[in-house]
């Protein structure tokens, strides 16, 4: 067991920045996007769309886990799993739910409410996953009274030769869940320990604009090299990009659509 004097010696120096009422972005997916496409270029973080979803059941028993962040716009933040799991359980009986990202320094809070992206989006999401991946969705939904290393290994064996030489259909039981926000926290750590932390609320004022979800599928990673599983899948979303190209429409100006408060620290 590791002593508590060791954990209690250990002790960031935050000297990364500031998070200022001015300098910070009106639009909370702009400012979001922005930090990702810091931690994209420092690569400090191995995964930095890796997000623990918290789910909460229908009576108030929380649960979270990693996912993998694979869309986002000003519709909300898109990832990918098995319908029949505790989370798409979960967010069917309870639709709020939150995300956080814990990057370099900075963390990134998002609560909202969890909608099924429809099935011809996780189609087109679907059909770009390398072929493991589309095998690995199949294996997910092996009973779990069923599991064992080698009922999993059998049923991976068994789909490759079921599916060999033709493409991989989407499971029906598997697809996408966008979580859409009504805030956002922006954390950014300080030395003296005076972090900042900056709330986006949704102004019940302003109507939104919605726009359509615009899934980019040009960069095909339809290959084998990568395991089966949703964690180690190369991303085909504009992640590896300039991040400036996922909410492509210009400027920053939210028509005073969120409402920005400092919090204590
Ligand atoms: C880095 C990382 C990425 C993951 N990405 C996903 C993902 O995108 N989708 C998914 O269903 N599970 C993913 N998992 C596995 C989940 O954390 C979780 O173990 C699994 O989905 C079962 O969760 P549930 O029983 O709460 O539904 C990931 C795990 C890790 C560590």
């Amino acid at each position: 067991m590791m002593s508590s004097p060791l954990l209690s010696k250990m002790r960031e120096d935050y000297k990364l920045g500031t998070l200022e009422e001015s300098s910070v972005l009106e639009s909370p997916f702009k400012q979001y996007e922005k930090w990702l496409g810091d931690e994209i270029l420092w690569k400090l973080v191995s995964e930095p769309n890796a997000m623990v979803l918290s789910t909460c059941s229908k009576d108030g028993k929380p649960s979270g886990r990693v996912v993998l962040l694979k869309y986002f716009d000003e519709n909300g933040f898109v990832f990918f799993t098995n319908y029949n799991s505790r989370k798409s359980r979960e967010l069917t009986e309870n639709q709020y739910a939150a995300l956080t990202f814990y990057w370099t320094q900075r963390q990134v809070r998002i609560e909202g409410t969890a909608e099924r992206l429809s099935k011809e989006d996780s189609e087109k999401y679907f059909a770009v996953r390398p072929r493991e991946s589309q095998i690995g969705a199949w294996v997910s939904e092996v009973q779990s009274a069923e599991v064992t290393k080698q009922s999993l290994v059998e049923a991976q064996y068994k789909l490759e030769k079921q599916f060999k030489d033709q493409p991989v259909p989407m499971p029906e039981f598997w697809g996408g869940w966008r979580i859409v926000p009504t805030s956002f926290e922006f954390w950014q750590g300080k030395g003296g320990r005076i972090h900042d932390r900056l709330k986006f609320k949704l102004n019940p004022m302003v109507i939104p604009l919605f726009k359509d979800l615009h899934i980019d599928t040009s960069n095909n990673n339809n290959n084998n090299d990568s395991s089966n599983s949703d964690q180690s899948s190369p991303d085909p979303v504009p992640l590896n990009n300039s991040t400036n190209d996922i909410l492509n429409e210009g400027n920053d100006n939210d028509n005073g659509r969120w409402i920005i408060k400092r919090l204590a620290p």
